[in-house]
């Protein structure tokens, strides 16, 4: 070895020794609590997968990511306890009550592995925990023959911080297929993430088929081209006839949420309004203002698309598109979008200044805010809630909404009684550069977010008195792709700082400690790779 091999070599192994010493397992994100046990189990050809029948689905997620790398078939049997040494447990009996909803127990000892929770969540993470225990090429699609599939044996009592372990992906701006959508999920997964926001509407292209009205996908899922200045060999999301873009049919995303959940997740749906609606209006302008300006950014112009408040047509229109949508999304919370609404339009609208006299409206953010009411009740007669960014409390919050902050609001919606999603752009926006040396990285939108600055978020505000923190649901960090064409990239952005933000969101604080966090990250770029994950590696300089 040569001299600096040899050093690498020993920083590298006292980095695992110290990172073993404050987290003696490689699982992301940090368990609350980890006894290491002498001793190791060994997964067998003819190891057993037991779960009872609610917990069956789980069983063959397992079984079937334990499949390619070892090569064993790992049956399933239905079994309250161990049958024969060497067998994997899933089971809801004597669960810790202490855990919550989605906690779990997972032991290993030399004859085998027990997974104990409440819920299906809780042994499905469980599970997640039991594969991050094992050799790192159990997430390889290969067979891996040479492997000795040894755990090591282990007590780990763990249980989330917050409830709400979000992520978005801007689908709008770029299209990302089926396929892709569930590597995301996928992915999310195994961080033990569980609220997939699904950005499916903005003024790029409208992603989701709505059956009354057609032409919202038939025109506004495509345009002339992949916009942004991009080259057009960036993507490769072009239909037949050369035209940009895509969308989901109503079979699809039924699809993709019994995907999620059986991955326990949860999806929630955005459907941007009033403003970034410039791709629904292509389709039917009729529900814009009257003699609207709209000139896409993605074009070099700055009027951005918004429905008009002032006609009754308009809330029609949404409330036919909203019924549709709620069939699709078991979920509790409908995202409307609300940020960012160009209010040029409404101020030279006739119908929207007359709908400022007849309300008794001070001026058109209070209109914004009168629009997001008569939402709001359509959403909740649905038994919804809607949830919408910060702007949506400017001119008064609606009665029940919850908030999702990005430009701030959060704390004083919580102290309200509101509940509120953390995700300010400093510590959660996944759009920004990763790097100072921005020529080094694929263009992106700007900004600064290295990994670092991810681990350092705090989704509780400080400024937030105890008595409201319950109102903090959690955080989620967001993803959008005006700059992202490819799925590649998409990976790039996501990793390693979703690692991150899902330490932040599930970890005890007194369980975050930066170097360890880089020594498992570390590790996981192991497993991205065998799973065929683009990230960023943790050696390049930030
Ligand atoms: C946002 O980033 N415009 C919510
Ligand atoms: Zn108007």
């Amino acid at each position: 070895m040569k001299p600096k091999k040899i050093l690498t070599a020993i920083v590298l192994a006292s980095v695992c020794i110290l990172a073993r010493a404050a987290n003696p397992t490689a699982i992301i994100p940090a368990p609350a609590k980890v006894e290491m046990v002498p001793g190791t189990f060994q997964l067998r050809a003819d190891t057993r997968i037991l779960a009872g029948p609610d917990l069956r689905a789980t069983a063959e997620l397992l079984a079937a990511r334990l499949r390619p790398a070892t090569g064993f078939k790992f049956k399933i049997k239905s079994a309250e306890a161990i049958g024969s040494a060497g067998d994997i447990l899933l089971t809801t009996k004597d669960a810790n009550p202490n855990l919550g909803a989605e906690g779990y127990e997972l032991s290993v000892t030399t004859t085998g592995a027990v997974v104990r929770a409440a819920t299906p969540a809780g042994i499905f993470y469980g599970t997640q925990s039991l594969l991050q225990l094992l050799p790192l090429e159990i997430f390889s699609a290969q067979p891996a023959p040479a492997v000795a599939w040894t755990i090591p044996c282990v007590a780990i009592s763990d249980s989330p911080r917050f409830a709400w372990r979000g992520f978005m992906l801007d689908v709008s701006r770029h299209f990302f297929t089926k396929p892709e959508v569930e590597q995301v999920l996928d992915l999310m997964a195994l961080y033990k993430l569980n609220t997939f926001h699904w950005h499916l509407v903005d003024d790029q292209g409208w992603r989701i088929e709505i059956k009354k009205y057609p032409k919202l996908t038939a025109v506004g899922a495509w345009r002339d081209g992949v916009g942004f200045g991009l080259a057009s060999n960036s993507t490769t999301a072009y239909d037949k006839n050369g035209r940009y873009g895509g969308f989901y049919t109503q079979r699809d995303i039924r699809e993709v949420v019994a995907y999620a959940a059986a991955r326990q997740i949860t999806i929630v749906p955005e459907i941007e309004m009033p403003g970034h609606s410039s791709a629904a209006l292509k389709a039917y302008p009729q529900f814009g203002c009257p003699n609207a300006r709209i000139d896409l950014p993605e074009k070099g112009g700055v009027f951005k698309g918004v429905y008009c408040a002032g006609n009754e047509a308009t809330f029609d229109f949404l409330e036919n598109i909203l019924s549709e949508v709620v069939t699709l999304f078991p979920g509790k919370y409908l995202h409307i979008g609300g940020d960012e609404v160009d209010k040029a339009n409404w101020r030279n609208c006739d119908a929207c200044q007359l709908r400022i006299k007849t309300e008794n409206l001070k001026d058109e953010k209070e209109l914004q805010a009168y629009f997001t009411r008569r939402i709001e009740k359509i959403v909740n007669a649905h038994g919804k809630t809607l949830i919408g960014w910060s702007e949506i409390r400017e001119g008064g919050l609606a009665p029940s909404a919850a908030l999702m902050d990005w430009i701030g609001g959060g704390a004083e919606s919580a102290a309200s009684g509101h509940d509120v999603v953390m995700s300010p752009t400093k510590y959660c926006y996944f759009d920004f550069y990763q790097a100072t040396n921005q020529t080094a990285e694929p263009k992106a939108i700007g900004g600064y977010l290295p990994l670092k600055r991810v681990y350092q978020f705090e989704p509780l505000p400080a400024k937030l008195a105890p008595e409201f923190r319950a109102h903090v649901l959690g955080g989620q960090a967001n993803l959008w792709t005006e700059y992202i064409p490819n799925f590649r990239q998409v990976e790039y952005m996501m990793f390693p700082r979703l690692g991150a933000l899902a330490e932040v969101d599930w970890s005890p604080p007194a369980a975050r400690d930066w170097e360890n966090f880089q020594s498992r990250t570390a590790l996981n770029e192991m497993r991205l790779a065998a799973l065929g994950v683009n990230y960023r590696a943790l050696s390049k300089p930030d």
